[in-house]
């Protein structure tokens, strides 16, 4: 038998009514904040993605020739998308703009619980204003969506990725010469980023300040000793974010963030239950528009891991929704069936959800079925019963049955 690919799933339908739900109840807070849904190609050029990382980014995504020999991959992310897109067409549109997406992403690593090769992404990016109030607004959507998600166990960290920038330029060490190095740190791998900068020719102590500072979390208050501007914007953001009501907010200058293209402020979402791979949700500001060939426009977004999010709510046990038929229509025979597609499609129309005998079964076997496929109620279509304009209701659960008129059954199911 075929499999499906490595790193990749299939969701069955009370999966997907899940999946739906929260895609959903993501998009209605997005829309309450302002924000307005975008979508984009699932493949794009390649260099959409290596003009920043580097050629190097192409061993963890799916890059290929296409049969014109261009040179074309599977999106690892939106962010650089949709900054493509607002330049090729939005650029007139009124600033700042405020959009959002779902889609699938595909990157290509090791496969692990909560680590696939197909992921899905709800992220949002605000271009166009650089200000602390543009970042509270996004950390503020992302922290409204995990918390009407019902999640409990998350923290907000908040970092700047300035200081470190500012550390290691004060050693020479500037723009993309700083981005292996910090890759290394995001990932906690002291000793790889110790040799990186070693090699740089950047001074023991130094380096030790570097490390040390990326260990600096805590609340607001651990930034005191590092006056500056990138410490007044982050206490600007909180300061906000305390406004909206989001108190669960800590700064981490351990916040570095594996892409290349941010810049100033950086943050992160965690659920600790969820082990290794337990962020969630990533952002931060970042320039691209230029690296595109656009105007050097500011811009802040974030994506939240839409997998993981799921994975947090079912550790925690959360109810996850699940949606049940309202009715199943049986036609006692062959007589009934007209009669029977009468009605179902009446209920349909009604906006009721029902379901019909395809398989041309006897009663006994239809009442099982529409019990195994969950549904509320059966509804028997007779002869008897339709001589008075009526049919049998029999719910599912109980057992009970009565005698319903033709005429109220839409109002009695609704
Ligand atoms: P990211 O941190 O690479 O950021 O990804 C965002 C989230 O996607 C992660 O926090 C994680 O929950 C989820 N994620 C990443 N890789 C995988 C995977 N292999 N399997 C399952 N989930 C995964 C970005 O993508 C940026 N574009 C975010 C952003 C938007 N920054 C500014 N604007």
């Amino acid at each position: 038998m075929i499999q499906r690919p490595r790193g990749t799933r299939d969701f069955g339908p009370e999966e997907m009514e899940i999946r739906r739900f929260f895609e959903d109840m993501m998009r209605q807070e997005a829309v309450l904040h302002g924000f307005r849904e975008v979508s984009t190609p699932i493949f794009e050029h390649t260099e959409l993605f290596t003009l920043k990382s580097g050629p190097g980014v192409v061993e963890e995504i799916y890059a290929f020739q296409d049969k014109g020999g261009r040179e074309i991959c599977l999106r690892p992310e939106l962010t650089a998308s949709v900054v493509r897109f607002f330049l090729n067409d939005l650029t007139t549109f009124p600033r700042p703009l405020k959009m959002f997406y779902f889609g699938q992403c595909f990157r290509y690593e090791r496969p692990q619980a909560g680590r696939y090769r197909e992921f899905f992404q709800f992220g949002s990016e605000i271009i166009g204003n650089p200000t602390p109030e543009t970042d509270a607004e996004v950390i503020g959507l992302a922290a409204a969506i995990v918390e009407r998600t019902g999640l409990r166990d998350y923290r907000i960290r908040i970092g700047h990725i300035g200081i470190l920038r500012e550390l290691l330029s004060r050693t020479g060490v500037e723009g993309d010469e700083a981005l292996p190095i910090l890759q290394k740190l995001d990932k906690k791998m002291y000793t790889e980023a110790e040799d990186l900068m070693t090699q740089a020719g950047i001074a023991p102590e130094v380096m030790t300040e570097i490390v040390e500072t990326t260990k600096i979390t805590g609340p607001i208050s651990v930034l005191d000793s590092f006056e500056g501007p990138a410490r007044d914007y982050i206490k600007e953001v909180c300061d906000i974010l305390l406004a909206m009501g989001f108190s669960n907010v800590s700064v981490d200058l351990g916040v570095v963030r594996g892409l290349a293209y941010y810049t100033g402020m950086v943050f992160e979402v965690d659920a600790p239950k969820l082990g290794a791979e337990k962020q969630i949700c990533g952002g931060g500001s970042y320039s691209l528009a230029e690296l595109f060939g656009g105007e050097k426009v500011f811009s802040t977004g974030f994506a939240i891991g839409f997998d993981r999010t799921l994975l947090a709510l079912q550790t925690e046990g959360a109810a996850l929704p699940q949606e049940r038929l309202t009715a199943f229509v049986v036609p006692v025979n062959d007589m009934m069936r007209g009669h029977a597609f009468k009605l179902v499609s009446e209920l349909r129309r009604a906006g009721i959800s029902a379901d019909i005998d395809l398989m041309r079964r006897n009663v006994g076997k239809n009442l099982k079925f529409a019990a195994a496929v969950k549904a509320k109620y059966a509804i028997i279509v007779g002869e008897k019963e339709l001589e008075s304009a009526s049919v049998t209701l029999r719910d599912l659960s109980s057992g009970e049955q009565s005698l319903v008129s033709m005429v109220d059954i839409v109002a009695k199911l609704k």
